[in-house]
């Protein structure tokens, strides 16, 4: 068993594993991540054997302080540290132009590299005392649905990972705000912890948000964050059979034979619950899981987002 609290100690045990060239999983605002230094190309390997994860596949440097980005990106454009400035740390993954000596494990051979200072403490620190970027995708296995406990990462990952931190559940439950910062004009690769309307804010300008690109992102695979169970998003659920799940919005109707799931109406909550309800309802074996629309307004859009993934066919 390698779950562990989280405190101190445990925490410069995990960065001494970093330093070893080990991988060790790590609870941040937005979900668990698999980390490994990022600036050793044998320990970011392991993520991706793990993972089951394609090598073209980059992932997120996460660092400790600002100060630390000029290691791993160059040619930063002003906007990216109004962004920096406004959001970390925080739920935000800055896409900028690499620095030469990132590994192109990293980057998946591209020209930029995404990097992300998060808020949670335990991350924090554990940053701080291994000193290094961290590499780290979601602790989930390749297209399943992320970590929001240590518990899930366990069951992810099982002993594929020396150490697991425990840090309690995540407070925002999705994944970072990714906004590429090398164009012209900012886009949003992935919606996120962090609001477009907010990230307008900081732009002067609404950002495109490109949620289907060709850019390898490998949130950008049209199934992710998917369950096992057959998933559909619908609108009424009268006429369900006995063997379905659902997470819903709406009050249960007198005569609902299957699994009732109530989930919360405010968006930010319904965020913070959703990844740990569709793996509750996915290790039931159910038939289908049907998940109610939710509503249109931009607070929800990273969580349709992921509605959208979890629903479509593998
Ligand atoms: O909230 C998060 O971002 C979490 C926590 C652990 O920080 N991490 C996370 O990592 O979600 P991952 O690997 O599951 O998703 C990172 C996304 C992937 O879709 C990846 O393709 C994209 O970021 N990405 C990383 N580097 C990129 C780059 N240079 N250009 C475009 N997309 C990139
Ligand atoms: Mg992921």
């Amino acid at each position: 068993m390698s779950i562990v609290l989280a405190n101190t100690q445990t925490i410069t045990r995990a960065a001494e594993l970093l330093r070893q060239g080990e991988l060790v999983a790590f609870p941040t605002e937005t979900v668990y991540g698999l980390g490994a230094d990022a600036s050793s190309i044998t320990a970011v390997q392991k993520i991706f054997i793990a993972k089951g994860r394609p090598a073209s596949h980059p992932v997120i440097v996460h660092i400790a302080h600002i100060n630390k980005l000029e290691s791993w990106a160059k040619d930063i454009p002003y906007v990216a540290y109004k962004l920096a400035e406004a959001f970390w740390p925080g739920p935000l993954t800055l896409i900028l132009k690499r620095s030469d000596n990132v590994p192109d494990l990293v980057t998946g051979s591209q020209e930029t590299v995404g990097v992300r200072i998060p808020s949670h403490p335990v991350a924090l620190q554990l940053l701080e005392a291994f000193g290094g970027g961290i590499a780290a995708p979601s602790a989930n296995r390749f297209g399943r649905i992320s970590p929001t406990t240590a518990q899930h990462v366990q069951s992810e990952l099982g002993d594929l990972v020396k150490l697991i931190l425990d840090g309690g559940a995540c407070q925002v439950g999705l994944e970072s705000t990714i906004i590429d910062t090398t164009l012209k004009q900012c886009r949003i690769l992935r919606p996120g912890g962090i609001g477009v309307e907010e990230v307008a804010e900081i732009l002067g300008y609404l950002p495109a948000v490109i949620s289907k690109s060709s850019v390898r992102v490998s949130g950008a695979l049209e199934s992710h964050y998917a369950p096992r169970t057959p998933t559909f998003l619908i609108h009424d659920f009268s006429n369900i059979s006995k063997n379905s799940g659902i997470l819903a919005i709406s009050g249960k109707p007198a005569n609902f034979a299957g699994v009732w799931s109530p989930m919360p109406t405010n968006a930010k909550d319904y965020a913070r619950k959703l990844y740990s309800s569709l793996r509750a309802l996915d290790e039931l074996g159910l038939e289908r899981i049907l998940i109610e629309v939710v509503p249109d307004s931009p607070e929800w859009l990273a969580i349709h987002d992921r509605l959208k993934r979890a629903a479509t066919p593998q």
